[in-house]
């Protein structure tokens, strides 16, 4: 086997109607070495933003000069007989991650792809190989076959980074009732010099954060708790995932008192879903050194509020609008069990979904109710607008208790407070344990979805003090202690039963106001990437434990 091979990454999207269930990207892959030039429309090659070493080593300047050709590039341009420094001058193309210039091919030349098209990859970090994927995405729309070389002599890390970038950039939202949708990306993109297994590892990140985009970009009036639930039958389906479903009665009857109230209102009750992944190769002893053969079992807990209209305790209408992405948490942690199961990583994971409408109604939930939450924990609700902690409070009472877990990790669109501290950029990370939250900031660190570590200061917990319940949901208006992420984090920490644990704050980072960089408007996706790194490397350092 070749160390490196020339790979083909071939999509087929298809635009859903938006009554059927969202249809995943697929990908194939061949080799493509047998394959002619002339199946290609746009030949690929990058540019470098000029290096200081360079410019050092021509004549000593400080100043960087032109943008660098790789070798690839230099061919490409004699063969077009482009001068790539003049046409980049005359361009104002520097080389920066993600600029691009476009080069028809010579007249009466039919051997060559139509046209050529240079790419800025900056300083070939991942960061900007991320970039310049997303923005070749977007230059190639409705294009059949693109072949580059940007991937050839990149590590693997860094050519999965282009190839995620392409994928992410590329991503549209399903379309309802459009009759001309816009152009699907390129059909099919060749790459030489991919390394092995580079391919499907982008392609399976890629794909799960399009299922959890997509998911969270479709109309609450299509998505309810009982669609995503089928969502997550065909999911399980796909994978051989185990899947359970709790319906409004099952919740009802088996104490579920938060999913239960905060469901109460909306015409389509809601639904606990279960999936686990079993690991593989679990099989208790073959593995070497000090390994038992123990796979660490890893719960992921989705705060899933398909709409969040806030209840009595109503939103305001421009706080109202972008609600439908309420269940991006559980979105993400469906799509990173997909993701996990696909790549058959060796850990047991189990992905918990708490779906549920909180609309507005004859039978809402009231300010002043007093709910038991699974666990048993009676809890007097201040606001029916802070109703995510509320079923989270069932989801980890129910997981800590029931699932056994190793590390138990819960992702929520919680708090508009963690979007005022942090931006749209971060997530605010709480942990219990700090091997933990350095896991996660590794993880943000590689992938590019960043975290923020978080206080879980326990001198705010006297704000949970309710005269009628155990605990209060929200911080009592007399205590004036602010930070709203940082209560809601201790609020839940109530519920995970001195479990490892891990919250993430998504408020901010799973939206976004317009298309940037790898992140495409609406629902981003973010976190489907950052589970996945924390998933396999979690693995593997807890093995050499
Ligand atoms: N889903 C919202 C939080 C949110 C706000 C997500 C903005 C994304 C963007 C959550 O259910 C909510 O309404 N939280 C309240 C809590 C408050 C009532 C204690 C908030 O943050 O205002
Ligand atoms: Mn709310
Ligand atoms: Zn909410």
């Amino acid at each position: 086997m070749p160390h490196t091979t020339h790979q083909t990454l071939e999509r087929a999207l298809t635009k859903p109607a938006m009554t059927e269930l969202i249809p995943l990207p697929a990908a194939e892959f061949s080799d493509t070495l047998t394959g002619r030039a002339t199946h290609i429309d746009t030949l690929v090659v990058p540019i470098a933003a000029p290096s200081t070493d360079d410019a050092a080593t021509n004549g000593g300047s400080e100043e960087p000069t032109t943008p660098q050709p790789r070798p690839s590039a230099v061919q490409a341009a004699i063969a077009y007989d482009v001068d790539v420094a003049a046409v980049a001058d005359i361009n104002d193309v520097s080389g920066k991650a993600g600029e691009y210039l476009t080069v028809p091919a010579p007249r009466n030349n039919n051997e060559l792809p139509a046209r050529l098209l240079l790419l800025g990859i900056g300083d070939e970090s991942d960061t900007s190989l991320r970039r310049a994927g997303a923005a070749l995405a977007r230059a190639t729309f409705g294009a059949g076959t693109l072949r580059t070389s940007v991937a050839d002599g990149l590590d693997e890390g860094k050519q999965r980074s282009f190839i995620e970038g392409f994928l992410l950039g590329g991503y549209r939202a399903p379309r309802a009732g459009v009759s001309t949708p816009p152009k699907p990306m390129a059909r099919q993109l060749e790459l030489t010099g991919a390394a092995p297994g580079v391919l499907r590892l982008a392609e399976t990140a890629a794909r799960a954060t399009w299922l959890t985009r997509s998911l969270a970009n479709m109309p609450p009036n299509v998505k309810n708790p009982q669609w995503m639930a089928e969502q997550c039958e065909r999911v399980a389906a796909n994978t051989g995932a185990d899947i359970r479903v709790w319906d409004g009665k099952k919740l009802l009857d088996e104490g579920f008192g938060g999913l239960t109230a905060v469901g109460a209102a909306s015409p389509t009750g809601p639904r606990l879903v279960q999936l686990s992944y079993d690991g593989g190769n679990n099989d208790g002893g073959s593995g070497g050194g000090s390994y038992d053969g123990k796979v660490p079992h890893i719960v992921l807990v989705g705060k899933g509020i398909t709409f969040d209209s806030g209840g009595l305790s109503l939103k305001p209408r421009e706080a109202m609008m972008p609600m439908k992405t309420d269940m991006a948490g559980a979105a993400v942690v469906l799509s990173a069990l997909q993701a996990a199961a696909e790549l058959e990583l060796p850990c047991r994971v189990t992905a918990v979904l708490a779906l549920a409408e909180n609309a507005l109604g004859a039978d809402s939930y009231r300010p002043g109710d007093v709910i038991t939450a699974y666990s048993g924990t009676t809890v007097e609700v201040g606001n029916t607008d802070a109703e995510g902690r509320l079923v989270l409070a069932d989801a980890l009472a129910y997981a800590s208790r029931e699932l056994n877990p190793d590390v138990l990790v819960d992702v929520a669109t919680l708090t508009g407070d963690a979007v005022v501290g942090l931006g749209k950029n971060d997530a605010a990370l709480y942990s219990n344990r700090e091997d933990l939250t350095a896991a996660f900031q590794s993880a943000a660190e590689g992938t590019g979805e960043r975290v923020w570590p978080m206080p879980l200061a326990d001198e705010y917990t006297f704000a949970m003090e309710s005269a009628v319940a155990d605990l209060s949901h929200i911080a009592g208006p007399d205590t004036k202690i602010g930070g709203g992420s940082v209560f809601a984090a201790l609020f839940l920490r109530e519920f995970i039963g001195g479990t490892a644990w891990v919250h993430l704050d998504i408020a901010g980072p799973a939206r976004a106001d317009s298309d940037r960089h790898e992140i495409t408007k609406g629902a981003t996706g973010y976190g489907a990437r950052l589970l996945l790194s924390f998933l396999s490397d979690w693995n593997r350092e807890s093995q050499q434990d």
